[in-house]
């Protein structure tokens, strides 16, 4: 099932498809893959739950396939419907040759069938697919029930056509910014990680690869300073701290400024990277930047 034989070789072919882990979320990785079990990613915005499927996939070597959640999401936009148009046509093509029951039979058949991702998921060829349930959250109850017999068995029922096993089990990853709690049995089906914000450490060493333009000097600083709006007592001060996403991109923006060293000015005239709310960029002060930017003890 898993072609790496411990947690830290996956570890490494993560990083250098660009995603950095921590042992924590690699044991976690590591294990969906060994027992062969859903995994499910909580976390705030921009931590990498939604990245960690597709740096699986790349080092994996699946085709990735993305389940995109939302309020509303139906059954026959996750798992498959009949293509209508086609069938009719069919119907139509046969009309009065022959029976109804001929005529069912026919156009109840795969070639009518569309599939969507958890059915694609199912039926993947070797070595089988990755898929992303992704912000799980935002469907609704009935969906997360219909989830269950995926969740479980990798199978799902169709009623014109029986139960469909997985041929080969999809590695399956399910995010969400749990803006409502999940089922318990869609919890108990799956192994559970809480993506927390990097330390800073991981922090810039994401920076470094992901914005290899930003000199060391510069990715050490937005490490430091985001690390730092997020501890306390700074984060207090605001209702969303900024995500690894909003780091990144933040040294992107002060390349492209050609910053050499973070100070208030800079700050304030980006803070619409770092904060997506106006009362978080408002309490951006100047003042609370001074405080941010002044070396720790330790840094002197
Ligand atoms: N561990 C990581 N290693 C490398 N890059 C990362 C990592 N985590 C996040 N990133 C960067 O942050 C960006 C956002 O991550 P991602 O989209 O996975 O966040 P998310 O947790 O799914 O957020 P949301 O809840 O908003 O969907 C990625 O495109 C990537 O550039
Ligand atoms: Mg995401």
């Amino acid at each position: 099932m898993t072609p790496f034989t411990s947690i830290d070789s996956l570890q490494q072919a993560l990083q250098g498809a660009g995603y950095f882990a921590d042992r924590r979320l690699a044991t976690a990785a590591y294990l969906a893959l060994k027992l062969q079990r859903p995994l499910l990613l909580e976390g705030e915005p921009g931590v990498g739950k939604t990245e960690l499927a597709k740096a699986l996939s790349q080092v994996l070597q699946r085709e990735l396939l993305r389940l995109q959640c939302y309020d509303g999401l139906e059954q026959r936009e996750a798992l498959y419907e009949w293509n209508y148009a086609a069938q009719l046509l069919h119907m139509r093509a046969v009309e009065g040759r022959e029976s109804v029951e001929e005529v069912e039979r026919e156009v109840y058949q795969a070639r009518y069938l569309i599939r969507r991702p958890l059915l694609q998921a199912l039926q993947a060829p070797e070595p089988g697919a990755v898929l992303l349930i992704d912000e799980v959250d935002r469907a609704d109850e009935p969906f997360e029930a219909f989830l269950l017999e995926y969740l479980g068995e990798y199978q799902v029922s169709i009623p014109e056509m029986g139960t469909i096993r997985a041929l080969h089990t999809p590695v399956t990853i399910l995010t969400s910014n749990r803006t409502r709690e999940l089922n318990d049995a869609v919890k108990r089906r799956c192994l559970y990680h809480w993506l927390d914000y990097p330390d800073r450490e991981r922090e810039l060493a994401i920076v470094q690869a992901r914005v290899p333009q930003a000199s060391a000097a510069l990715a050490q600083q937005v490490a430091q300073f985001v690390g730092r709006l997020r501890s306390q007592p700074f984060a207090n001060a605001f209702q969303r701290a900024p995500g690894i996403a909003e780091s990144v991109e933040w040294a992107k923006a002060l390349v492209a400024l050609d910053t050499l060293v973070v100070d208030p000015e800079v700050v304030s005239d980006t803070a619409g990277i770092l904060f997506k709310q106006r009362e978080d960029v408002a309490a951006l002060t100047q003042d609370l930047v001074a405080d941010l930017l002044r070396p720790e003890p330790a840094d002197a």
